[in-house]
């Protein structure tokens, strides 16, 4: 390489990555609720400057993915094992959601690591079964109020990443998406400002620069907690973040659409 070409400026890394914008149910939506929404969403789509995800339970899977036919829109689980078959009684796995047609699965949100225990070290196996089976995962990753009061955020996130990607390849690691999703934002209103959201999210980016630089101007890495379509803008301004997860506000197809016309 001369030492002209050397010497080129990188092209900035933020026009690399596709703003991804994705909508988590909880738990809601019976059926007839999914076809509803989907029924005023998706004529709501022109044509997005981002990539779609809706997160929905595991019953409503077939009608969103049908009534979405053709959107773009990912539709995916909120959950999933990380083995095959076997005696794990109330588990899905990868290899059902793919047959029914799902695209991705969520990982390691903080209510399944609060409410049901999910660990580290089963996400560890989880997320890398999910890329095998061609689910594109998003693993959630987020400190406490109390960590970050106690000054351990990072150390938290440098965990819950160093776990979480451990057994997916280098050249895999960008096939992941990662949300950042502050334990004290989520449901409660309390948004994190943009600040804080770009900072934890240039950390998890930095921490999957440890193990590829390459890897690391790739992945997605997406706010998650108390996102509205008032404060979508400014948060998706961030250079580092690159798309959002929304709980609450996704219930609302309209609201839903705002957020995802804010990343445009
Ligand atoms: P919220 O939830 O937008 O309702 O805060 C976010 C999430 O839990 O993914």
């Amino acid at each position: 390489m001369s030492e002209d070409r050397r010497a080129q400026p990188a092209e900035p890394a933020a026009s690399q990555r596709k703003p991804y914008i994705t909508g988590n149910w909880k738990l809601w939506g019976t059926r007839a609720q999914a076809a509803e929404y989907c029924r005023t969403f998706a004529p709501l789509l022109d044509d997005p400057a981002a990539d779609v995800g809706l997160f929905v339970p595991f019953t409503a899977l077939d009608t969103v993915i049908s009534a979405l036919d053709g959107t773009g829109v990912t539709v995916g689980a909120q959950t999933m094992s990380g083995e095959d078959s076997g005696a794990f009684t109330g588990e899905v796995s990868a290899a059902m959601l793919t047959e029914g047609g799902a695209g991705a699965v969520l990982l390691g949100h903080s209510e399944r690591r609060q409410l049901y225990g999910e660990t580290d070290r089963a996400l560890q196996a989880k997320v890398p079964a999910a890329l095998a089976a061609g689910l594109a995962p998003i693993l959630c990753v987020g400190e406490t109020e109390e960590e970050r009061e106690a000054g351990d955020m990072e150390r938290k996130l440098r965990h819950q990443i160093g776990e979480g990607l451990e057994s997916v390849p280098d050249d895999r690691l960008a096939d992941v998406t990662v949300a950042y999703e502050p334990i004290w934002a989520i449901g409660t209103g309390q948004v994190a400002t943009p600040d804080q959201a770009q900072e934890a999210i240039g950390f998890v980016r930095a921490l999957v620069g440890g193990r590829s630089e390459e890897a690391a101007q790739r992945i997605r890495v997406l706010y998650g907690g108390s996102v509205k379509p008032g404060n979508a803008a400014e948060l998706l301004s961030q250079p580092d973040v690159d798309g959002a997860l929304v709980g609450g506000a996704s219930l609302d197809p309209e609201g839903f659409a705002a957020i995802v016309a804010a990343a445009g």
